[in-house]
This record gives structure tokens, C-alpha cells and sequence, in this order.
């Protein structure tokens, strides 16, 4: 298999499992349609995507650390129901669709996204591991989405706006929203794989660096990219007046800090044979255009 057919073999795996989830939620009201709605949407599926590979990549089986990866998949799903809130970056299209207010209602978004967010522990909380595999994830994932980690850093972002930020408060809060659920997510797959400290920690190296990368991108494509294919508003950062490495530095300085730091996540894993999709994969995230 060539890494665009691995690629689509695991979002076809993690889509399937999805499904399978938001078929077991209540019907009350707009509650499981608005939950679904965000949920299947066609998003890229990168950071279970990156679970599913690193447990391969240590010799594990990737369908023990699916619910990892959907759990931390839908607490990611929540985040941006609630990032793309008037009261955030009012935002009104997501995955090329509606946002989720746009169609069901503020209330209901809120509720949305706290449902996805408390189910997702659950899940995590079923997997077929060990306890200590579990507690482990689940305390991973509590730490990354968190105060610590994508809260944290959406609370910063907010509070940066309308602020020109040093490029050390921009780093923090780009690690800290985006980068901490991508290290996540590599670091779970470690965990379900039972890996040694030391190829978590391989893993998580890389995946910080691909999660700096990935919010520089996003950054990037928020200015040069195009609606259609991006799914959601282009111009948005500047509206809300948001301090972003663009911002800070022009788009040519940050392409350039993007292939940087993809090069220098592929030598986190230098050490194991059998990297290649993951290093490819890091490649093709370098130049995404959605
Ligand atoms: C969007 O994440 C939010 C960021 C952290 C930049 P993705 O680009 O992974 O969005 P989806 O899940 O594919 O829609
Ligand atoms: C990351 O930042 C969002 C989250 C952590 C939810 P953005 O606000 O740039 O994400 P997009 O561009 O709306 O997807
Ligand atoms: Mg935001
Ligand atoms: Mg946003
Ligand atoms: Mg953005």
C-alpha cells in the first residue's frame, strides 16, 4: 500500500467507528443531528490518523487504540464547534458546510460541543487495554484538551487579539491550541501499542513539531488559501485582529518555518524502520491546501 492508500484506509476506519458512536446517542431534540453534524462531516481525520499509525509504527494494533483515536477525534470536533461561536471567531462555514450555530442554534452548539467532549472520555474509558493503558490515555487527552493545553491556549488566542504578541507568546499559544491535541494523538498511539517511554517520547517530539507546522499552515492558508477548497472563511484571523505567526513575520518567513520543522520531526524518528507514512504524511501536511 502506497501512503495515499494507507492514508485513506485508516480515515475509512476511523469514519466507520464514528458512525458506529453517534448511532448510540439520544435523539432528544436537534441533540444527536447537531452532534453528528459537526462530527461527520468530512474532516481530514489527522490526529486519530496519527494515533493509528503510531501504534502500528511500535507494533500494536491499530484497532485496540481506535477508540483513542475517535475520543480524541471528537474532543476535537468540540473545539471547533465552540472556536467557531459568535462569541469566539464567529465563523460561519466549516468543512464547507454551515457552522454549527449557523444550523442548529447557539444553545444547541454549546450543547453540542459538551456532549461530544464528555462522550469522548467514555470511550476512551472502554477501549479494550489495560487499566493502566486507560488511565493513562485518559489522562493524556484531559491534559492536552485542558487548562494546560487547548483550552489554555484558546483562552490566550482570545486574549491576544487586537495585540501585537512577541514570537515567543505566538509559539505558546499555537502549541498550546493546536500542538497539544496533534502530540496527543501520537502520544495515545503510543500508549495503546504498549511502547517503550522512549518511542513515546520519539513520537511525541515529532508530533509536536508537525503540530507547530500545522497551525503555521493553517495560519497561511487563512490569508492565501482558497474558500472552496479550505471549508471555512478566508480573512478570518485579520477580522478578529488575531496575533499569528503571518502576522508577526509574512507568509514567505512562515512557509519557511513550516518545511523546517516537518524536516526536523522527520529526524525524531530517524530511529525506526517502518516510519515512512508517518514522515510522509508530515510532508503532505507541509503543503496542504485544506
Ligand atoms: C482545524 O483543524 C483547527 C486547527 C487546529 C488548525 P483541522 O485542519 O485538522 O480541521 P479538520 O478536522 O480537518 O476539519
Ligand atoms: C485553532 O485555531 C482552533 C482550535 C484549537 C479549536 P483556529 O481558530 O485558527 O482554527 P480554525 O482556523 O477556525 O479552524
Ligand atoms: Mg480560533
Ligand atoms: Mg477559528
Ligand atoms: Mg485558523
Amino acid at each position: 500500500m502506497d501512503m495515499n492508500q494507507q492514508l485513506t484506509a485508516y480515515q475509512a476506519q476511523i469514519e466507520k467507528a464514528l458512525e458506529g458512536y453517534a448511532k448510540t446517542w439520544p435523539a432528544y431534540g436537534d441533540m444527536q443531528a447537531a452532534m453528528a453534524y459537526s462530527l461527520l462531516s468530512g474532516g481530514k481525520r489527522i490526529r486519530p490518523v496519527l494515533t493509528l499509525a503510531v501504534c502500528r509504527l511500535f507494533g500494536g494494533e491499530p484497532a485496540k487504540a481506535l477508540p483513542f483515536a475517535c475520543g480524541l477525534e471528537m474532543i476535537h470536533t468540540y473545539s471547533l464547534i465552540h472556536d467557531d461561536l459568535p462569541c469566539m471567531d464567529d465563523d460561519d462555514f466549516r468543512r464547507g458546510k454551515p457552522t454549527n450555530h449557523k444550523v442548529y442554534g447557539e444553545a444547541t452548539a454549546v450543547l453540542a460541543g459538551d456532549a461530544l467532549l464528555t462522550a469522548a472520555f467514555g470511550i476512551l474509558a472502554g477501549a479494550d487495554l489495560s487499566a493502566r493503558q486507560i488511565g493513562r490515555g485518559v489522562s493524556c487527552l484531559a491534559d492536552a484538551a485542558g487548562p494546560a493545553g487547548m483550552v489554555g491556549g484558546q483562552f490566550l488566542d482570545l486574549l491576544g487579539e487586537g495585540k501585537t504578541l512577541t514570537y515567543d507568546e505566538v509559539v505558546q499559544i499555537e502549541a498550546l491550541k493546536t500542538g497539544c491535541m496533534i502530540e496527543a494523538a501520537a502520544r495515545l498511539g503510543a500508549i495503546a501499542a504498549g511502547s517503550t517511554p522512549q518511542e513515546e517520547e520519539a513520537a511525541a517530539s515529532f508530533a509536536r513539531k508537525i503540530g507547530l507546522a500545522f497551525q503555521i499552515r493553517d495560519d497561511i492558508l487563512d490569508v492565501l488559501g482558497d474558500e472552496a477548497e479550505f471549508g471555512k472563511p478566508i480573512g478570518s484571523d485579520a477580522e478578529n485582529q488575531k496575533s499569528t505567526f503571518v502576522a508577526l513575520k509574512g507568509v514567505e518567513a512562515c512557509e519557511a518555518m513550516v518545511d523546517t520543522l516537518t524536516e526536523e520531526a522527520i529526524t525524531c524518528l530517524a530511529d525506526y524502520p517502518g516510519s515512512d507514512f508517518l514522515c510522509g504524511l508530515a510532508r503532505m501536511l507541509a503543503g496542504r491546501t485544506k
